[in-house]
């Protein structure tokens, strides 16, 4: 029996690798070949999707990026030992863009059968919530605290703290909310857990409850992720017939469930307190806080809400021991990051290292460039709301605090790249456009600034008195960080103002814009 594995990541998905499965099995038939298909999540090498393996003495093989019409040639070259066909790429784990990972929390991501939990175990899987279901609840927030973990979402906070909070705090219900909203623009590592390690993420959900008194949980994930929302359900469904989740978890007596919902697509509600009035059956809009989540959250109750790379990294801490976890990184900025390169770059795709890897290397030689040759001229990191850095940047480590002393952030690790025909000016007006769009309408410097925002950088684009209006622009900046009530207005001066001191020559040239500024007021 042949064991074929082709990603059914959405990633694969979108260049056809539904069709490449189909034809691998006709092809087979048609040769009396017994072949076993593997659907599995994606490897994270983007630009070899689909990228079929095949198992041969124990080691993945693999074939990229296949299409539907390779696979007969695939086949007549010996398929699975084609290994002289120009699509073969030797041992997936030799390849260097895979080797030079440390990759913890991905380590499975597209090598198991996602809707498998016996695979998972197999490779892993469960060991962490083994561990934690022997010990007390103060010994694993103990454990999570000493690892160093910070939360992935975006503001790094410190996991350990939260879980603290939420564990002496008084409640009849504690609830456990899973941040698969992952609004940043270039970024998808909640979505490839989701869809290649589902397991992983109800794993660490479970181990979050053990640790804070919590016997519900929710998974929060955007609209936009179809194929992720039904691969959660799925593996839900699973876990609770196999008693992973229910009223006996494991048989342990002890009580842990778990339900998705799917976001109604708006950035705000990845924000946290918004996120929850979302979960609750309102509008998403910004919570006033004091009280934390951690203490009044969900329906009222205490609430751990943590991004979903926070929650699945927890049970290889609990698995392999805070230490080891702690071994990895820079400075403060403890453990692995999951990197998601995209943009104009040549190698998109995911990489998880130690914090510390500077951002040139990133780029430069996981990257390999920008797709269009032309050479980089910026990168966006964070988010939407994250700055844009030139290539004299590139020395930066990749950690929170090293970003921070340089005006930037980290985020939840998407690298977005641009080459030299970005308009540094256009890219200020979008982070008005997009935070006029994506405002929740709370508060007055959000609300009103962005448009007035992007207003002043049409007169500035147009050429009309750049100076004064650069000025103003800074102004309101200044007013949009310090008075807004919640991140997304705050943040929004990053990008604008990373824009013009580090590409100043593209705020004093007037373009041919027409473009009306009412059409980034929200309607
Ligand atoms: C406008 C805005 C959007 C956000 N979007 C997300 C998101 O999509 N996913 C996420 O995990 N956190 C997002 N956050 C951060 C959350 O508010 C919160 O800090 C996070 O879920 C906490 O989890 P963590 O400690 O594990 O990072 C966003 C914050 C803001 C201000
Ligand atoms: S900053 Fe913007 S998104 Fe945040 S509360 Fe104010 S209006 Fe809402």
């Amino acid at each position: 029996m042949i064991r074929v594995f082709v990603p059914g990541d959405a990633a694969a998905l979108s260049v056809g690798a539904d069709a490449v499965a189909a034809a691998i099995r006709a092809e087979a038939a048609a040769r009396g070949d017994a072949v076993e298909l593997v659907r599995t999540g994606s490897r994270g090498l983007f630009w070899l999707e689909p990228l079929v393996e095949v198992e041969r003495g124990g080691r993945r093989f693999g074939f990229g990026p296949v299409r539907a019409a390779d696979v007969a040639g695939l086949f007549a070259a010996g398929f699975p030992a084609a290994d002289r066909h120009p699509l073969a790429l030797g041992a997936v784990g030799d390849l260097p863009w895979l080797a030079r990972q440390q990759r913890l929390t991905f380590v499975r991501c597209g090598v198991v059968d996602p809707a498998s939990l016996a695979d998972y175990e197999v490779h892993g899987g469960l060991a962490g919530l083994r561990r934690a279901l022997a010990m007390a609840p103060a010994d694993i927030v103990r454990e999570v605290t000493e690892s160093g973990l910070r939360g992935r979402g975006g503001a790094g906070f410190p996991t350990g703290i939260k879980w603290k909070t939420v564990l002496e705090a008084d409640g009849p219900r504690k609830y456990i909310v899973c941040n698969a909203d992952e609004g940043d623009s270039g970024t998808y590592a909640d979505r490839m857990l989701l869809e290649g390690d589902p397991f992983l993420v109800i794993e660490g959900m479970v181990i979050a409850g053990l640790a804070v008194g919590a016997d519900k949980g929710f998974v929060y994930i955007r609209s936009e992720y179809p194929h992720a929302f039904r691969r959660t359900e799925a593996a839900i469904a699973t876990a609770r017939a196999a008693g992973l989740l229910g009223p006996d978890v494991l048989g342990s007596g002890r009580a842990f469930e778990l339900e998705v919902r799917l976001g109604a697509g708006a950035y705000i509600c990845g924000e946290e307190t918004s996120l929850l009035e979302s979960l609750e059956g309102r509008r998403g809009q910004i919570r006033f806080k004091p009280p934390l989540p951690a203490v009044r959250g969900l329906f009222g109750r205490p609430t751990v809400i943590n991004n979903l790379l926070t929650l699945a990294t927890v049970p290889t801490i609990l698995a392999n021991g805070a230490a080891a976890y702690r071994d990895y990184g820079s400075g403060r900025s403890r453990g692995t990051m999951p990197i998601q390169l995209a943009g104009n770059v040549r190698h998109g795709g995911l990489v998880e290292r130690a914090f510390g890897l500077t951002l040139g290397e990133i780029v430069e030689e996981f990257g390999g460039g920008t797709a269009s040759g032309r050479p980089v001229r910026a990168v966006q990191v964070g988010g939407p709301l994250g700055a844009y850095w030139p290539t004299t940047l590139f020395d930066t480590p990749f950690d929170y605090e090293a970003f921070a002393a340089r005006g930037g952030m980290v985020g939840h690790g998407g690298v977005v790249v641009f080459d030299d025909t970005v308009d540094l000016a256009l890219q200020a007006r979008f982070a008005f456009q997009f935070c006029a769009i994506e405002s929740c309408g709370k508060c007055t410097p959000c609300r009103v600034g962005a448009v007035r925002g992007a207003e002043t950088m049409d007169k500035v684009i147009r050429g009309q008195d750049p100076v004064a209006h650069l000025g103003l622009v800074r102004d309101l900046c200044e007013v949009m960080r310090d008075g807004s009530l919640c991140a997304l207005g705050g943040l929004t001066p990053m990008p604008v103002v990373s824009a013009m001191d580090h590409f100043p020559e593209d705020f004093d040239r007037p373009r041919n814009s027409d473009r009306p500024a009412q059409d980034c007021a929200a309607d």
